[in-house]
């Protein structure tokens, strides 16, 4: 077995890693490939973008590559999966406050390329929101990649177990899992909002390219339902099995259950 974690191998979409670290960096490489060659064509780079645990060392080797490689992200476009909501965007829990720690203060992406969706905005005018939401990607001719976590329930963004496969970006109700996990972040369950804004499953799975990374013994059962189980609303990540343009990114120990 340790043969098949030398640095990565790659089998069909599934490339097992070492470690987190060397998952991490090899889905930082892809990303920061696919920026280059859109500047090479003179394109943007259209990026849908994740926040949580499992992409914060994707972000610093990002930031690596910028400082010491000289990667540019003034072509890039970036739209983030989720926020809580509601959160004001300077709340430390916020994903406005995550993307800015762990990435963007530390890049050269213009603010007005900067797309997470807002919490600010009232009851009244989030369907409208998120509908304009979905214009924008729309308008730069949707994701040329999109980055994605998993969750313990096998959420992506925040599609939660019984998320419509055609979703597109809307408030969503959080799993309690999904609370309990956040709740280290927030300090009491309490503090955890019930509600977020959520990009759709079917707004995900048009991107031209997704690279889903699960890092950790935490991730590895859901991880092998989200492979190899059967397709369904419950295990929302199991429809990425129909979807030809995903890699799964995986370090050693949330590949623990894998049928390869
Ligand atoms: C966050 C997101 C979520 C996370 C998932 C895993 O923007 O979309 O789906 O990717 O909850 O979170 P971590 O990485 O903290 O285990």
């Amino acid at each position: 077995m340790s043969n098949n974690f030398n640095t990565h191998s790659k089998v069909n979409n599934l490339t097992l890693c070492t470690d987190a670290e060397q998952a991490s960096i090899y889905a930082a490489n892809q990303i920061a490939e696919l920026i280059r060659e859109h500047q090479k064509q003179g394109k943007p780079a259209v990026l849908g973008l994740a926040t949580g645990k499992t992409p914060t060392t994707v972000y610093k080797e990002l930031i690596r590559l910028h400082q010491n490689e000289s990667l540019s992200f003034h072509n890039v476009v970036s739209f983030n999966l989720d926020e809580y909501y509601p959160i004001g965007p300077k709340d430390l829990q916020s994903y406005t406050y995550f993307m800015r720690h762990y990435l963007f203060n530390h890049i050269d992406c213009k603010p007005q390329n900067i797309h997470i969706p807002h919490a600010d905005c009232s009851p009244d005018r989030i369907e409208h929101y998120c509908k304009d939401y979905e214009d924008k990607i729309a308008s730069f001719g949707g994701l040329d990649l999109q980055l994605l976590g998993i969750g313990r329930n096998g959420h992506i963004g925040f599609n939660e177990p019984g998320s419509s496969f055609d979703s597109t970006t809307r408030l969503v109700d959080l799993h309690s899992l999904t609370r309990k996990d956040a709740e280290k972040n927030f300090g009491t369950i309490e503090n955890v909002p019930h509600q977020a804004i959520s990009v759709g499953i079917h707004t995900i799975i048009q991107a031209k390219r997704i690279l889903l990374l699960a890092l950790g013994k935490e991730k590895s059962e859901i991880i092998s339902k989200a492979l190899n189980g059967e397709i369904s609303t419950e295990v929302p990540a199991s429809l990425l099995q129909t979807i030809p343009q995903v890699e799964y990114i995986l370090d050693r120990d949330a590949a623990a259950f894998i049928d390869r």
